[in-house]
């Protein structure tokens, strides 16, 4: 029985060309072998097994046609809500399962870097089906497989990619492809869905391509408003389309081309849509008048299917129309997959990221991406990241080593000496040396930072701006205000964000509670830990459903952390409102997040920290006060700042 050595496929980079090109040739053969009614029975024995998480017709069942032709047998899970993953099992587990039933994992699921996390669970070889909005790489290999066959080469062609160029992973595999093959790219989003960054920083530093956007409209005309350039980057053959007057005077620049290769028309990825405040305005549909112009003519029509209503029907007729061709190319293009597989057999299995960055303990920070698997199955997966390829320097650009997504921190820290910095420029070799020692850490917040035991790498002067007692009318204050302001007590409920703010939120319930003649019930928020609301006190159970919740912090800096524990809140149920209560309010923000009650209002400079040292229990005690100090933080001036 030929079994096959494990060898992924996640992204479309891990192919060599040379690779692409001996797939396309076995899919030629193929192709004939189909249109001769030959078989060609080389995956006898091999079982492939179809994981799908998220809906599909063509890839799904090109795989299992693909196999079946090759006289191998397939085993399926096309809907896999109806699999554990319903009784939540891990995609980690499913895999090391299903490595045991199977030769070939096909894997299709709604979270960024999925096939990722596969790939280095199964011992099997896993191919990404397509993982959130990341990367489709065999729908790659279909599309570029029929591009070639009706170009004759890919080399030189100028393709326009329009659509939604967000979310749309077909296109993201495709783009990273073409810049390898040499073509130039067009793109022409849906206003909104333009190319995210994480895509467009790897084209530019590893392809030296940078875009700007033209409209469908534009590109559909003959002559008019449409100025596009080109810039030539290092490599002559390396284009990219610039349609603004190039600001970049150095660079030489040439007209349009006469005439397009192709288009790529998306549909817009609606099920990826939801909390995100895109406002798509959908081309109208590319028909036939669309192919008139002299630029357009000799374009063919592609698309990876499923349309909605990016292409008129009555385009299907027309010889330019290749999308079902793509479609159908599915079954040899995925057979000459399987047969490549079966070639390297004997090929060692490659991959994990040697240049991840080794946090230790707790101190890696979490992935922004709210759809990265890293978030979906963060019980076991452990968050990891490699410097971005960046041109800023003013903040430290993490890359999830799963979705891709760049990560920008502000906020660093030494393991050894638990000191932290504000990162600026001066910081990369430093942080470059502390991430071969193994002595990074990276924190959302100062807040975050401190919360970890970590302190300022230099503290300015010092002032005291609260004592003791100050603290204690403050909250006197507060709870005055919440308790003139409430209706019914007993819908009240208190919760404080670790540490501090759950030691306010303590006092502010006893406090409320002898005003009201109602004890309000109340628990801590960790936001930047696993259990999200422990109940404090005497607080049996705490249930936020229907409840006022009076959210409790010492100090408001950026809001980040306030925003999360909203975040937090909302996914333990439905409260019947959030109000916030802070007893320092700095008066900057990054976010629109307004307190409801504040003890004090300090306007503060953003190099100063505020400081607030409170007791457990009911205040007063006299080392209680809040301090403000500027942070001297840029080791700058510093020769060793670890
Ligand atoms: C694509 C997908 O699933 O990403 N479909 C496919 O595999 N041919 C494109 C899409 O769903 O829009």
């Amino acid at each position: 029985m030929p079994r096959l050595a494990k060898s992924d496929l996640v992204s479309i980079e891990d192919l060599p060309l040379s690779d692409i090109e001996r797939i396309f040739e076995l899919a030629d053969s193929f192709s004939q072998a189909i249109e001769r009614g030959e078989t060609r029975r080389i995956a006898e024995g091999l079982i492939m097994a179809t994981l799908f998480y998220e809906p599909s017709t063509r890839t799904r069942l090109s795989f299992e046609s693909a196999m079946h032709r090759l006289g191998g047998t397939v085993i399926s899970s096309p809907d896999m809500h109806t699999s554990s993953a319903a009784k939540g099992e891990s995609l980690a587990d499913t895999v090391r399962v299903v490595s045991a039933y199977a030769d070939i994992i096909v894997l299709r699921h709604p979270s960024d870097g999925a096939a990722q996390v596969a790939a280095e669970y199964a011992s099997v070889s896993v191919i990404n089906a397509g993982d959130g909005s990341r990367e489709h790489p065999t729908q790659t290999l279909c599309d570029l497989y029929v591009l070639r066959r009706k170009k004759g080469h890919l080399k030189g062609l100028t393709v326009a990619i329009c659509g939604d160029l967000k979310f749309g992973r077909t296109v993201h595999s495709l783009i990273y492809a073409l810049a390898r093959f040499g073509a130039n790219i067009v793109t022409a989003p849906f206003s909104g869905m333009e190319l995210p960054d994480y895509v467009l920083d790897r084209i530019a530093a590893e392809r030296n391509y940078r875009f700007s956007t033209v409209s469908l409209e534009e590109l559909k005309s003959d002559q008019g408003s449409f100025d596009a350039l080109y810039l030539t980057p290092n490599a002559p053959h390396q284009m990219a389309l610039f349609t603004d007057a190039n600001p970049l005077q150095d660079v030489p620049a040439a007209r349009a081309p006469a005439s397009l290769d192709a288009f790529y028309l998306t549909r817009l990825q609606r099920e990826r849509l939801a909390g995100s405040n895109a406002t798509p305005c959908n081309y109208a549909p590319f028909d036939a008048r669309a192919l008139r112009s002299s630029r357009t003519h000799r374009a063919v029509v592609m698309h990876p299917l499923p349309r909605t209503d990016e292409v008129a029907y009555e385009l299907d007729s027309d010889p330019r129309a290749v999308y079902f061709e793509q479609a159908a190319a599915g079954v040899p293009v995925r057979m000459a997959l399987i047969a490549w597989l079966l070639e390297n057999r004997s090929r060692p299995a490659k991959r994990g990221n040697t240049s991840s960055i080794p946090f230790r303990g707790g101190t890696a920070p979490r992935c922004a991406n709210p759809s990265c698997i890293t978030r979906r199955e963060g019980a076991y997966l452990r968050p990891r990241f490699r410097f971005a390829p960046t041109t800023n320097r003013e903040h430290l650009a993490l890359r999830c080593d799963f979705c891709e997504r760049n990560l920008r921190v502000d906020y660093v820290g030494h393991t050894t000496s638990r000191r932290y910095y504000h990162f600026d420029e001066s910081l990369h070799g430093y942080v470059r040396q502390w991430v071969e020692d193994g002595t990074l850490a990276v924190f959302d917040s100062v807040k975050e930072a401190e919360e970890r035991g970590y302190e300022p790498y230099r503290r300015g002067p010092q002032r005291e701006i609260m004592n003791s007692e100050e603290i204690a009318a403050a909250c006197q204050a507060i709870a005055a205000q919440i308790t003139a302001d409430v209706v019914d007590p007993t819908m009240l409920a208190i919760v404080g964000v670790v540490s501090r703010g759950a030691l306010l939120a303590l006092r502010l319930r006893e406090l409320v509670g002898r005003q009201t003649g109602v004890r309000p019930p109340c628990a801590a928020i960790d936001v930047y830990g696993q259990t999200a609301l422990q109940p404090l006190d005497d607080t049996a159970s705490f249930d936020v459903d229907g409840r006022l919740i009076i959210l409790v912090d010492d100090v408001i800096n950026s809001g980040w952390t306030v925003q999360r524990a909203m975040t937090l809140l909302w996914q333990q149920g439905r409260p019947a409102g959030v109000k916030l209560a802070v007893l320092i309010d700095r008066g900057h923000r990054a976010l629109p997040i307004r307190p409801n009650y504040i003890g004090k209002s300090i306007p503060t400079s953003r190099t100063d920290r505020v400081q607030v040292r409170i007791a457990a229990d009911e205040g007063g005690k006299p080392g209680e006060r809040v301090l403000l100090y500027s942070l001297l933080e840029s080791p700058k001036t510093a020769e060793n700042p670890a």
